[in-house]
């Protein structure tokens, strides 16, 4: 039987940060997210997390994205080994094996931590710890073996000597243990190092027999203790998500120039153009081209949509829409099959029935589109009256023309024709021309015959002047 325990509550000074460690993003996740998505494979019993530093706020987050996790509360925070102390209770008398991992090493891989556990069960140990041989271990504690390749040891980097210093195998902050063996010594744990802290690295030097692995790929298990580590983490992160997806049948021209979240889906034939940067989670379907120039978030994408130069936000497309370039999709926007979004488009929280264009310079926001509807460029949905929102609504077939402020709450028919520079502010029934702006008025022999000293071809302007109007008359 397998319980996991991630430590959490550590504050996290080196980040320099107002928010705990754990909940620092990588790739749209949090650190302790990327952790806990690491262990699910293994399909544990008991799911533990050991919080303190601002412990509400970590429990909310992580409780918003994993299920069944037992929450357990470290106050104050005296280090790993008090962290884990705080597990006696609520393991109690479990006598199965526990993996416990710190919450800040993200890039761990299932089938590492699967091996560790199968090592572990095959060598009979009581503790068994996962270590890297680092070219640069500094920081890092220490791990020291017997010519048995027995764990006799390990030592923190700053508690260890220059001699211990240039030992480069280093503890990756991941251990099995057999749990009714680690509760034993757990209460003897001493604070006696350069931090005055109980060490859980303490608890493998009282365990007997104690064994290690080590990872073949040391970036696996690099840790985040300052911001440096977390970009570092960010590329890493950000490469396997590219390798994962181009193995998928994806394209991308410019992988590096691209960024990935976790929670993005893509169908097969997509083209990913150059700078183009999805975020959170979004699914993309069969064959859309994305970018240059694009960034995704929260989205769903049908087959075929194109998006260039453009801001989707927690929008929905249906398959063969075309957005931008420069347009800006926001939360809320839902355009139906084949709908054209031009330049200095933006779209909130409207629905476009299929086939809608709005090809230029407008603003939909609250409003709800049958198909067909053409936009005429520079239109207007006026949706706010100063205290609230209100909706507009335009039937199918119905054209708008350029420049038209629609002032919402209005509701015009199907098969309505908006006249050009129309302010609407009553509803427009079915098959209506809606005409709401002055009629032209002509004004004949307006233009007055040329002053004597004035040339014939430009009477009134002064051809010196480029802000000259004329003569007012
Ligand atoms: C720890 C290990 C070190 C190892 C390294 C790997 C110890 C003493 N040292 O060092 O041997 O090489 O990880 O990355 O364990 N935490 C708590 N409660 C606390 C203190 C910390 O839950 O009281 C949590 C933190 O939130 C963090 C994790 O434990 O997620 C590790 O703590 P951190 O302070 O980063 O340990 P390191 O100095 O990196
Ligand atoms: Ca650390």
């Amino acid at each position: 039987m397998l319980a996991v325990a991630v430590l959490a509550a550590g504050k996290g000074t080196r980040m320099r940060s107002a928010h705990p460690k754990v909940l620092q993003p990588l790739a749209g996740a949090t650190l302790v997210d990327w952790v806990l998505r690491s262990c699910e494979p293994l399909d544990p019993h008991r799911r533990l997390l050991v919080v303190g530093h601002q412990a509400e706020r970590v429990q909310q987050q992580v409780q918003r994205r994993h299920q069944h996790m037992e929450f357990v509360l470290q106050q104050p925070q005296r280090g790993t080994g008090h962290g884990v102390q705080q597990l006696l209770q609520p393991l109690g008398d479990f006598t199965g094996t526990l993996l416990v991992l710190n919450g800040d090493v993200p890039l761990l891989r299932s089938a590492t931590l699967r091996q560790l556990v199968e090592h572990h069960h095959r060598s009979g140990s009581a503790v068994t710890i996962l270590t890297a041989r680092l070219e640069e271990p500094q920081g890092y504690g220490r791990v020291f073996c017997d010519d048995r390749q027995r764990v006799r040891a390990v030592v923190e980097d700053r508690d260890c000597t220059e001699e211990q210093r240039r030992n480069r195998l280093i503890n990756a902050g991941v251990y099995c243990f057999h749990w009714p063996a680690l509760a034993a010594v757990l209460p003897h744990l001493k604070a006696d190092n350069q931090q005055g802290e109980l060490y859980l690295t303490d608890a493998v030097g009282l365990l007997e027999p104690a064994t290690q692995l080590t990872v073949a790929d040391g970036t696996e298990i690099g840790g985040v203790n300052d911001r440096g580590q977390l970009a570092a983490c960010e590329q890493v992160v950000q490469q396997r998500l590219r390798q994962q997806w181009l193995a998928a049948g994806v394209s991308f021209l410019d992988p590096a120039s691209c960024s990935l979240s976790a929670g993005t889906r893509f169908g097969r034939d997509v083209v990913v153009e150059p700078q183009t940067h999805f975020r959170g989670s979004n699914s993309i379907g069969d064959g859309c081209r994305i970018g240059p120039g694009a960034l995704i978030e929260d989205s769903q994408l049908e087959a075929d949509v194109e998006v260039t130069f453009s801001v989707v936000r927690q929008a929905r497309l249906a398959r063969g829409c075309a957005v931008g370039p420069f347009a800006h999709l926001r939360p809320g926007a839902v355009l139906g099959e084949h709908c054209k979004v031009g330049n200095f488009v933006e779209v909130k929280n409207s629905r476009l029935g299929a086939d809608v264009k709005a090809g230029h310079l407008s603003y939909l926001g609250d409003a709800r589109l049958g198909r067909g509807v053409n936009v005429g460029a520079g239109t207007i949905t006026a949706n706010f009256d100063g205290t609230g929102k209100h909706p507009t609504t335009i039937g199918e077939g119905s054209s708008i023309g350029a420049n038209a402020v629609l002032v919402a709450p209005v509701t015009l028919g199907r098969d309505v024709t908006v006249a050009a520079g129309s302010t609407i502010t009553k509803d427009v029934a079915d098959d209506a021309l809606a005409v709401a702006r002055c009629r032209q008025v002509e004004k004949e022999a307006w233009h007055k015959p040329a002053a004597p000293y004035r040339s014939a071809t430009t009477p009134n302007r002064d051809p010196a002047d480029p802000f000259s109007q004329g003569q007012d008359r």
